[in-house]
């Protein structure tokens, strides 16, 4: 798969996209990004992107013109996506690292500043997307956490941990269990003892079970999304728990 990243900062890229698995997985051939200096597609001598907003205010937005003219360049094929980055878009979720990582070629467009200029949005970009409800000062961090999510999902990037998807937070709906390893006690703090016995049903059950326990606590409103079975409904009830009633 190909990545294309628009962004003023390209330089901040190779660092983090060059390191470990997404290293790797380039190296493999499995995907290509490449960062495209958003300057490279100004016409002044300031190499100026962006300008103060019409109607007046604060802050500055970024002109569409080099935006339009540095996607354009790219010989996109037809209909491939192109994301914004910006607090204002749809949040990131973990099925949208899955549908990314089915596409050829995706571009993302790292917005700075207060704004990109509406057109951008209108004409340009095929979606929005936000990393979280907070405010970053550009879109080149959520542009590797978005890069990064789609990568590692490419099949083998992951190399033998490819079955460690399966088990991923989020993948199932639902938050990964407690994990453990060596040693069995450290610090007076035991290893559960379900997890030493050998039994992989009974290892199985309890991480489900620890499974909706950890999102019942830290994340309630995955569970009505989430697909449970009798028996997860059975646990979650002794938690405490009722899925909502529909009509
Ligand atoms: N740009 C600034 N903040 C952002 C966020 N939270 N998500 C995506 N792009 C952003």
């Amino acid at each position: 798969m190909h990545i294309h990243i628009v962004t003023i900062f390209p330089e901040a890229f190779p660092p983090v996209l060059s390191a470990g698995i997404l290293g790797r997985a380039q190296q493999a051939g499995l995907a290509t990004v490449d960062v495209h200096d958003l300057r490279d597609h100004t016409h002044d001598r300031h190499r100026t992107v962006d300008d103060s907003p019409f109607g007046g205010g604060p802050g500055m937005v970024m002109r569409p013109e080099p935006l339009f003219e540095a996607v354009e360049s790219l010989d996109l094929p037809r209909g491939s996506t192109i994301i914004a980055l910006t607090p204002q878009g749809k949040p990131f979720i973990q099925a949208d690292a899955e549908r990314l990582a089915q596409e050829a070629v995706v571009t993302l467009i790292c917005g700075r500043y207060e704004g990109i200029d509406e057109r951008v949005r209108m004409r340009l970009a095929t979606e929005e997307l936000s990393i979280g409800d907070y405010v970053l000062t550009g879109g080149e961090v959520p542009a590797m956490v978005v890069t990064d999510a789609i990568v590692r999902l490419l099949p083998g990037a992951l190399g033998h941990g490819e079955e460690a998807l399966v088990d991923d937070s989020h993948t199932s709906g639902l938050l990964q269990q407690p994990q453990y390893t060596r040693p069995s006690e450290f610090r007076g703090l035991e290893v559960p003892a379900i997890l030493l016995s050998g039994n992989h049903a009974a290892v199985a059950r309890w991480r489900r079970k620890e499974a909706l326990r950890r999102t019942l606590e830290r994340r309630p409103q995955l569970l009505y999304q989430a697909e449970l079975s009798v028996t997860d409904l059975e646990e979650l009830a002794k938690m405490g728990w009722r899925p909502p009633t529909s009509g």
